[in-house]
């Protein structure tokens, strides 16, 4: 037996059944690979106006603490999100970005074989943490490129665990309303976790976007996750949070890794907590930009789903192999839809009026090319 075949056998099953996270390609790699200057990435649903000014200043104030662990429970973090939210501190659990939640709830509440319920087009995440607690995925398709809610719910059965709702959907943008909440959430036992992944909350546009914190006294079975990636603009420092029922967040907390949140992310993050008037530049420049890349669309008689978020996922006809390889020569990243399960369409996120224009000058090329 050869090395190779030996330490396979040795790594768990569960290992075996998943792929490495892609990510969007970053900058620096894009630059070093194909000889350019400048790189526009529009990939990873970042904020491309960095994060609040006031965020940076307290990066600045603590970088003597360095070597310092940080406060391992996050104490005036939690403090911080829990004022803002009107809810209590004991409800609120911190981990580097939700994507190490997500990881922290599996690991937490799945059993092998229990069911994990979620979108047949979501966030990766779920299904790859699902397996690797020996859980089973059950995906459930979209119905016209929108999370089926209805159906995910009849999907649960006496072994569901937990169910995903994430809302506004990555990788296709798209939302469900509160009253498309409330029709389908009496029906879910309260042996069901269901987990309302609200990553781009902060750049929903839509006032019928449900209330669902308003929904937690109601439902000791939901979590909602939150992060500081996207419009606080602070992705790089790893910070996210969820809020639910003070018992359940006692049991996260013995699964969560002590010292997940850095010094620099909690600071960071309560400072761009404070910064209400900077969030408030956030969403309205997206929101304008959304508008001018979504008229670009029509012009172009490019269909895409109606987004809630800071990234649109538009169809390019099966193109989008080719229109990923051409605009990352012309040093514009995104992401081609055969990545995130939509093959043939193309996910951009929203950039600066600068990035977007290029990223239209140049689809428009590509889009010749073909
Ligand atoms: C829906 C959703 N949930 C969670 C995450 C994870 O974000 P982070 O780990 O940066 O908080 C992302 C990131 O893209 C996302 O799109």
């Amino acid at each position: 037996m050869t090395q190779e075949i030996s330490q396979k056998h040795s790594i768990r099953p569960e290992v075996l059944s998943i792929e490495k996270y892609v990510a969007g390609k970053p900058i620096s790699e894009v630059k070093r690979e194909l000889g350019l200057d400048e790189v526009i990435k529009l990939a990873s649903n970042e904020n491309p106006l960095g994060c609040s000014p006031k965020a940076k200043e307290a990066l600045k104030r603590v970088i003597d603490e360095s070597s310092l662990y940080p406060d391992s429970s996050s104490y005036e973090l939690k403090k911080a999100i829990a004022n803002k939210l009107n809810v209590k501190e004991g409800q609120i659990f911190c981990g580097a970005g939700s994507d190490s939640l997500i990881k922290v709830i599996c690991q937490t509440i799945l059993n092998p074989e229990d069911e994990s319920i979620m979108g047949e087009v979501t966030f990766s995440r779920y299904e790859d943490n699902t397996k690797l607690m020996g859980g089973t995925v059950v995906k459930v398709p979209l119905k016209n490129n929108f999370l089926d809610i209805e159906a995910m719910v009849e999907k649960i059965t006496p072994k569901t665990k937990v169910i995903w709702f994430c809302n506004p959907n990555n990788p296709t943008g798209g939302m469900f309303t509160g009253t498309e909440l409330n029709e389908v959430l009496h029906k879910i036992s309260k042996d069901v976790y269901i987990i309302m992944d609200e990553a781009y909350y902060e750049y929903v546009t839509d006032e019928d976007y449900p209330d669902s914190l308003k929904l937690l006294p109601e439902y000791p079975n939901m979590i909602i996750l939150r992060t500081f990636s996207k419009a606080y603009g602070l992705a790089s420092l790893r910070c996210g949070y969820g809020i639910c029922h003070e018992e359940l967040v006692q049991y996260l907390n013995r699964v969560i890794n002590p010292f997940d949140v850095n010094l620099f992310a909690q600071y960071a993050a309560i400072a761009a907590l404070e910064d209400e008037e900077y969030l408030k530049l956030v969403h309205e420049t997206n929101k304008e930009q959304k508008e001018y890349l979504l008229k670009a669309f029509d012009e172009m008689k490019l269909n895409y789903v109606p987004s809630n978020t800071n990234f649109i996922m538009v169809d390019v006809k099966g193109q989008d192999k080719f229109l990923f390889d051409y605009l990352l020569k012309k040093g514009i990243i995104i992401r081609p839809g055969f990545l995130l399960g939509m093959p043939g369409w193309l996910r951009v996120s929203i950039g600066t009026e600068y990035q977007n224009k290029k990223f239209i000058e140049e689809l428009k090329q590509g889009i010749k090319k073909i």
